[in-house]
């Protein structure tokens, strides 16, 4: 077999892998709505596009600094200090591409070989997979009602080889907003059993009130000191392709992620990283009234989803997952209710299987409301 044991272990990503049939499928004439992508339909403003044009004409195509530019750095350091009250600065942050790349690198730095790591199912797609890639084994947890932390059974998932809890706040694909209670529980337990808490927070700039986000670092000196905080300007800002995710951690947990990206790619795109520092540095209405939206959005979407599926409300994020309660006799898993809705409805949508957990359907909301009820409508008739 001529591929490695370590690629032949992992699985491709179903989202990715969805986007590249519905793509095929509309080439083809076919009318598909999709409601499968995991990205904001807004482009990026146009302050940011000429910034990048700028850098690119001042000739900002060199190699930059590994873990990118100062003025980025501080820009990301100073967000982060303001947003979560706990005070970085730019030797606590790494620039990489997409916080995809900084998953990566933080397994391959510091995963040994069989190590343990603990994540609350539904998860996101690409967490168990960047872990086999540097050798451990995710642990999956499920959640309480499929949506809370479930701190018992984290606690009774840890064993000797156990060396990290990773999560998502707000999650992709169920939308919870972990609240702050339940992350001082799971600081109790980093600390109890001397373990490193991985948080990706690509969403949180997208939460519904009267949810709070809380960025777990900011709740103690000792959580500090042992958590990475896992960010991204994708959906914050719309920079999907830009590919600019950061890392926020203690100065010793940046050194090794340095070293090993230093070899790997060395930096993110320089000119990119001027659009992002634009992106950070502008007026922020821009993408304040772009979560105005996606609040209408989700009361949209939500109250036609009632209509059709048990549901509950999202709390963050841009996803609905609605539960099959009430269709197991007509779907015997919910990826043949994920493929029943794309042949017959004409809409692409996630299973809940691809996310670690079955019985669920993930819709993303992050389209013009004019589709979202289009696609609602088209789904209720065809489960008629
Ligand atoms: C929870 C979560 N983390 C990270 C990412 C990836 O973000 P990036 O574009 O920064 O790689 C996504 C994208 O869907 C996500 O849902």
């Amino acid at each position: 077999m001529p591929f490695s044991h370590r690629i032949q272990a992992v699985e491709g990503s179903k989202s990715v892998g969805l986007a590249s049939l519905v793509g095929k499928l509309k080439s083809e004439g076919h009318d598909i709505i999709g409601l499968h992508v995991g990205e904001p339909d807004f482009p990026p403003p146009p302050e940011v596009i000429e910034a990048t044009q700028k850098a690119l004409t001042d000739l900002k195509v060199r190699y930059s600094l590994v873990p990118g530019i100062p003025e980025l750095r501080e820009a990301i350091a100073d967000r982060f200090s303001k947003r979560s009250g706990k005070k970085v600065n730019l030797e606590n942050i790494l620039v990489s591409n997409g916080s995809k790349q900084i998953l990566y690198n933080l397994f391959q730095c510091f995963i040994h070989e069989g190590d343990e790591v603990i994540i609350p199912a539904p998860y996101w797609v690409t967490f168990p997979e960047s872990i086999k890639l540097a050798g451990g084994s995710p642990v999956i947890v499920k959640s309480r009602d499929d949506l809370g932390l479930d701190l018992e059974a984290i606690e009774a998932a840890i064993t000797p080889k156990t060396k990290m809890i990773l999560f998502n706040t707000p999650n992709n694909p169920s939308s919870a907003v972990y609240a702050k209670e339940d992350l001082l529980k799971v600081g109790e337990l980093a600390k109890k059993h001397d373990l490193l808490v991985v948080s990706d927070e690509a969403y949180e700039s997208l939460v519904f009130a009267p949810n709070v986000h809380t960025s777990i670092a900011s709740l103690s000196e000792d959580l500090f000191e042992r958590t990475i905080t896992v960010q991204t300007l994708s959906k914050s800002h719309c920079l999907t392709g830009y590919r600019v995710g950061y890392m926020i951690a203690p100065k010793k947990f940046i050194e090794p992620v340095n070293k090993l990206q230093s070899h790997l790619n060395g930096n993110v795109c320089t000119f990119a990283q001027y659009g992002a520092l634009e992106a950070l540095t502008m007026d922020q209405t821009y993408f304040e009234d772009m979560v105005k939206t996606m609040v209408k959005r989700k009361d949209l979407a939500y109250g036609l989803t009632k209509e059709i599926f048990k549901c509950h409300e999202p709390q963050g994020a841009f996803y609905l997952f609605p539960s099959l309660d009430g269709y197991e006799n007509r779907f015997k898993t919910c990826s043949e209710a994920a493929e029943f809705i794309l042949r017959e409805a004409k809409v692409a949508i996630l299973p809940g299987s691809a996310f670690g957990i079955d019985g669920y359907l993930r819709i993303s909301f992050a389209s013009h409301e004019d589709l979202i009820k289009e696609a609602l409508k088209r789904i209720k008739e065809a489960l008629k």
